[in-house]
């Protein structure tokens, strides 16, 4: 098996650290070094296990600070740079659009132009559904393919399909090899107690109020974070350079749905459901045409989600110190001592 060095920023992260994960286990040969900012939302006790392998390798910092990117591409020499870093939940860009704009576009920015300069053979940003926006209730028959226009609800999507026109135009313009894919929600272990699913999850266990916005019918497409991570390892080995893939299962559900869904498995009365004031500008459905990829690159999902649901409950009880910890924000106290300052 060739020796591969991968870059993957973002990789204290949910699907960052997974696919950290994935790819350690599947190509023991390769080097995995993860660049992570350990914003609120990373978590150096994810990466645990990964620290202990030789050929992985943490290095804390900003995809925004130019010089730190060229030093670590400078002595890494990467092969394939993957990127998961981003601010990426909707909510928080409602209250705070700019820390979007800066990381979500501007981090890629610095990204590629380092890619171009050490000649790295591919960049692939990882994106999401919600460049395409959303689609009605009443037309199930609609579904995003590669061609659907860009029309973005939030500064979270917005930021999100400005890295995609600038991955392109940097493919086109000056040559980048690049490869996109959007994917659909994900679920699974090391998912961040703010999202839907461990939300819920947590609060229930912890027989807090569910809070559901709005009239909880707004549908989402989920997928096991996995099946993400093996459609990403497809993309950046294929011969694919300049191509968009769109990544999803066919698995609509209703909000309200899964939150009936986490209560009967935990045993919990659905007297904690709280209807809550709706989100700003909340798209109601998103729905995955996944043919491309199937077609292409022969991926399909290996996970359902009656197994995949009953596999993250699982882990969220067997990994209570995991989400207490951040729940009572222990481990930023603890990249305060590690890091402070640096
Ligand atoms: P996450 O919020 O769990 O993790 C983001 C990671 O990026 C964190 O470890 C954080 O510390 C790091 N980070 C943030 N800003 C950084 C910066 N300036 N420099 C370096 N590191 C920085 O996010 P996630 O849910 O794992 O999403 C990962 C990627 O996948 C994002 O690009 C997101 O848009 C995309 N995506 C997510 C989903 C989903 O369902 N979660 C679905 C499709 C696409
Ligand atoms: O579709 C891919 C996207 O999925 C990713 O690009 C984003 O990074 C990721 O955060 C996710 O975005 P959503 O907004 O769909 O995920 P979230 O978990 O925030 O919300 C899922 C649905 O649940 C959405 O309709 C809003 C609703 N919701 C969410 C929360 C946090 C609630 O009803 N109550 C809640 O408390």
């Amino acid at each position: 098996m060739d020796k591969k060095t991968i870059i993957v920023t973002g990789g204290a992260g949910f699907i960052g650290s997974n696919f950290v994960y994935y790819m350690l286990k599947k190509y023991p040969n390769y080097r995995i070094v993860c660049l992570d900012a350990l914003t609120y939302a990373g978590n150096l006790s994810t990466l645990e296990k990964a620290m202990k392998k030789e050929n992985f390798r943490f290095v804390k910092g900003d995809i925004r600070d130019r010089e730190a990117v060229d030093n670590l591409f400078a002595e890494e020499e990467p092969d394939v740079v993957v990127n998961f870093a981003a601010e990426s939940h909707v909510d928080r860009s409602i209250e705070n659009p700019q820390i979007f704009l800066e990381t979500n576009i501007m981090g890629p920015e610095v990204l590629m132009e380092a890619c171009l300069k050490h000649k790295v053979g591919r960049y692939h940003q990882v994106s999401t559904d919600e460049v395409y926006g959303d689609l009605p209730l009443d037309r199930p028959d609609l579904f995003f393919t590669e061609k659907t226009n860009l029309h973005t609800s939030s500064p979270y999507s917005a930021s999100k399909a400005s890295a995609d026109l600038l991955t392109m135009a940097y493919h086109r313009t000056f040559g980048l090899p690049a490869t996109i894919s959007r994917c659909s929600n994900n679920y699974g272990p090391y998912h961040f107690p703010e999202k839907l699913i461990p939300l819920m999850i947590i609060n229930a266990l912890n027989d807090k109020p569910l809070p559901v916005y709005g009239d909880g019918k707004n549908v989402r497409d989920w997928l096991y974070v996995e099946d993400h991570c093996k459609a990403i390892d497809m993309i950046i080995h294929a011969d694919c350079v300049g191509e968009v893939y769109n990544v999803g299962g066919h698995n609509e559900m209703a909000n309200i749905d899964i939150v009936k869904l986490i209560l009967k498995e935990l045993g919990k009365p659905e007297s904690l459901i709280t209807f809550v004031e709706d989100r700003k500008g909340h798209d109601r459905r998103y729905a995955i045409d996944p043919t491309k990829i199937k077609t292409q690159l022969g991926w399909e999902p290996e996970t359902k989600f009656t197994n995949g649901i009953v596999k993250t409950i699982k882990w969220y009880l067997d990994h209570k110190d995991w989400w207490e910890e951040i729940i009572s924000g222990e481990y930023q106290k603890y990249y305060e001592k590690m890091y402070g300052g640096k």
